[in-house]
C-alpha cells in the first residue's frame, strides 16, 4: 500500500472530530474521500500531514510509519498536500512561485519539470511571468498544485480541487488529473461533488460525521443510491 490510515483519531480542543478513521490507497491509485461540508475532509489531509496536533492512530507512508514526524519531514519524503485555500505568493510570478516547491528527483515517484507543468496546466504556460496576485481563482488553485508537483511526491493528497471553478476550468483539471495517474503519482482528493470524483477515481470513501461509512470502488457506490442519498449532496 502507499499510504494506509489506521484507528486515527482527532481533536480540536475538546471536540471530537475524527472517529477511527480508516483508509488505504494503492500505487497508483486515485481515491476520492466524499462528504458534505463539515464531515472532516480537511481534518483526515490536516491529520495525515501531522498539522492536526490532538490525534492518536497510524499513518503508514510507503511502509513507514510517519504519525509521528513533523510536517516538512512528511512533505519531504513524498508526500504532498494542496490545501483548500490556495497558497500562492501573490507578488512572485508563476515561475517564481513554481520556483520555491523544487525538491530533488526522488527514485520512486515521477520527476516534474517547469516544462512538463506547463504542459500539464497549458493556462499557466501563457502567463509565466504574471505575479500570483493577478491569476483567477482557479488559475491559482492550478498553481498551488503544480508548484506541489514540483517537489516530486510519490502521493498527493488534493483537497476540494473543484471547488469554486468554472466548468471549462474544472474541465482542465479533469485532464491533469488524469495525467497525473498516468505519470505515477498516487493521489486521494477530497470532494462534495460526485459527478467530478467519479470522473477521476478508482475507488472512494464517504465520511460523515468524522466516520467512514462507506468504502469501494465508484461502480459499487453507484449500486447504493441508498447510502449516495443519505451521506452526499448532490
Ligand atoms: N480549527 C478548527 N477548530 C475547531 N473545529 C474545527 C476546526 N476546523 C474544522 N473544525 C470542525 O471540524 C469538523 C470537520 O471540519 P472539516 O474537516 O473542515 O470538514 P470538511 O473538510 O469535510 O468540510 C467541522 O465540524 C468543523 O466545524
Ligand atoms: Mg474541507
Amino acid at each position: 500500500m502507499k499510504l494506509t490510515v489506521q484507528d486515527l483519531n482527532s481533536f480540536y480542543g475538546p471536540a471530537h472530530i475524527l472517529f477511527d478513521i480508516a483508509l488505504e490507497v494503492g500505487e497508483g491509485e486515485v481515491v476520492a474521500l466524499l462528504g458534505r461540508n463539515g464531515a472532516g475532509k480537511s481534518t483526515t489531509f490536516r491529520s495525515i500531514v501531522g498539522l492536526v496536533a490532538q490525534r492518536s492512530g497510524r499513518i503508514l507512508f510507503e511502509g513507514r510509519d510517519v504519525s509521528a514526524r513533523p510536517t516538512h519531514e512528511i512533505v519531504r519524503s513524498g508526500l504532498g498536500y494542496v490545501p483548500e485555500e490556495r497558497r500562492i505568493f501573490t507578488d512572485l510570478t508563476v515561475e517564481e512561485n513554481l520556483e520555491v516547491g523544487r525538491q530533488p528527483k526522488r527514485a520512486n515517484a515521477p520527476y516534474w519539470t517547469r516544462e512538463k507543468l506547463f504542459a500539464l496546466f497549458p493556462n499557466l504556460s501563457e502567463m509565466r511571468n504574471r505575479p500570483g496576485g493577478r491569476m483567477s481563482g482557479g488559475e491559482q488553485q492550478m498553481l498551488t498544485i503544480a508548484r506541489t508537483l514540483m517537489g516530486n511526491p510519490s502521493l498527493v493528497l488534493l483537497d476540494e480541487p473543484s471547488e469554486g471553478l468554472s466548468p471549462k476550468i474544472v474541465e482542465q483539471m479533469v485532464d491533469a488529473i488524469r495525467t497525473m495517474k498516468r505519470e505515477g503519482v498516487s493521489i486521494v482528493v477530497s470532494e462534495q461533488n460526485l459527478h467530478f470524483a467519479r470522473l477521476i477515481s478508482d475507488r472512494a470513501y464517504i465520511i460523515e460525521r468524522g466516520r467512514i461509512c462507506f468504502g469501494g470502488t465508484m461502480a459499487e457506490l453507484d449500486a447504493r443510491p441508498d447510502i449516495r442519498d443519505a451521506h452526499l449532496s448532490l
